[in-house]
């Protein structure tokens, strides 16, 4: 397939397109605005392929999007492109509003004109937090912060098109991704690289919130599952094999590192903090796909990974990152 694939300068969305350039031999383009988040070593590995290409662009760029259409001429549009995290969209919610309510509409009308298929990544975050049980397609919408909030925007914009237009969109949300190439603001990365440097391990609130963690191979494939299969209009949820207490996580990261349980510090709760994410995947179990990584396995590997990759993140931890992280918590990193 040729595929235009917004935000695949980021985490998940650069695991995706390699995944669909090397094993599935897509042509991809990469049209991303290389925020914070979006980084050109993400997709390094592949950036010479005959099948890749990327172009600097925002999606909210009622230019730049048609003109990356013109270029790459895609059969489907899969969008990553997002502000992901919680802690920054509870500080400055701005650019979480921007991004996610007119980027998605720039890019649904652009896919509209052309009667494109469109997959809109989303989280479990939208259906908020459950203390019991598990979240399917058909669980009410409760988002609890802007992050969340926006994100759900964007997917009630995304069924619009499909219901008043006709467009052929379709939804695949996922729980909590980790792996290589995610940026230290998030839990899992965050405690390796403090683990590694013997930094301290801020540890919100009681530390027994539960995240259903998967792994972004995972992730991506059940989104290329829903690209190529799923039903015009439908809603797929992709949640990981497992469920974890954020402490235990910690803990296990401890032990992979060497680091000293004398680390970790618990530090004031995020405000309006989820206690609990979990998915239920049976709908995407249907067209054929399941997790391949358990989390004990997975979060080893994603150790070594960052481990063994410091020109990856070095340049982050010494950059714009330290300021972050002194506004976020307070204090310097060592
Ligand atoms: P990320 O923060 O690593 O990457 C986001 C990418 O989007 C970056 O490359 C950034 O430059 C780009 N981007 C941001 N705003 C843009 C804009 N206006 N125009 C063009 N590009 C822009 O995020 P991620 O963790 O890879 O998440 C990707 C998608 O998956 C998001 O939509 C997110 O909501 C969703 N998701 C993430 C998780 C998770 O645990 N990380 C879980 C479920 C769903
Ligand atoms: P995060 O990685 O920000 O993902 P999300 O908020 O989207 O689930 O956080 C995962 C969990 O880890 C969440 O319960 C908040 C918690 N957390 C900490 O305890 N300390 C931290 O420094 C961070 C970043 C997160």
């Amino acid at each position: 397939m040729r595929l235009l694939v917004c935000g695949g300068a980021g985490f998940i969305g650069s695991t995706f397109a390699r995944q669909r350039v090397v094993e599935y031999g897509d042509e991809v383009t990469v049209l991303d605005k290389l925020t914070y988040a979006g980084r050109e070593e993400n997709f390094q590995d592949i950036r010479d392929d005959a099948g890749f290409r990327f172009i600097r662009g925002a999606i909210e760029d009622a230019e730049a999007v048609p003109a990356a259409i013109r270029a790459s001429q895609p059969e489907a549009i899969v969008n990553f492109a997002a502000e992901t995290h919680v802690d920054r969209s509870i500080a400055e919610p701005d650019a979480f509003v921007r991004t996610h309510a007119l980027g998605t509409y720039v890019l649904l009308e652009a896919a509209r004109e052309h009667g494109m298929r469109y997959v809109q990544v989303s989280t479990d975050e939208v259906y908020g937090s459950i203390e019991e049980g598990t979240f399917t397609e058909e669980s009410p919408l409760r988002p609890s912060s802007p992050y969340s909030a926006t994100k759900t925007g964007a997917d009630l914009l995304v069924q619009s098109y499909f219901h008043t237009y006709g467009m052929p969109a379709l939804i695949c949300r996922g729980s909590n991704n980790y792996g290589p190439y995610q940026y230290p603001e998030k839990l899992i990365p965050l405690m390796i690289l403090n683990a590694l440097h013997g930094d301290p391990l801020p540890v919100y609130g009681d530390g027994m919130q539960v995240r259903n963690w998967i792994h972004a191979t995972d992730f991506a494939r059940a989104i290329g599952h829903v690209l190529e299969h799923g039903e015009e209009g439908e809603v797929y949820n992709a949640g990981g094999p497992d469920e974890c207490p954020n402490i235990d996580v910690v803990n296990r990261i401890v032990e992979l590192t060497g680091a000293s349980a004398d680390q970790i510090e618990y530090v004031t709760d995020r405000p309006g903090h989820d206690r609990r994410y979990s998915l239920s995947s049976e709908k995407v179990r249907a067209l054929g796909w399941s997790a391949q990584v358990r989390f004990e396995e997975g979060l080893a590997e994603t150790v070594s990974w960052y481990r063994e990759n410091e020109w990856w993140w070095e340049p982050i931890r010494s950059g714009d990152y330290r300021a972050y992280y002194e506004r976020q918590y307070g204090r310097a990193l060592g």
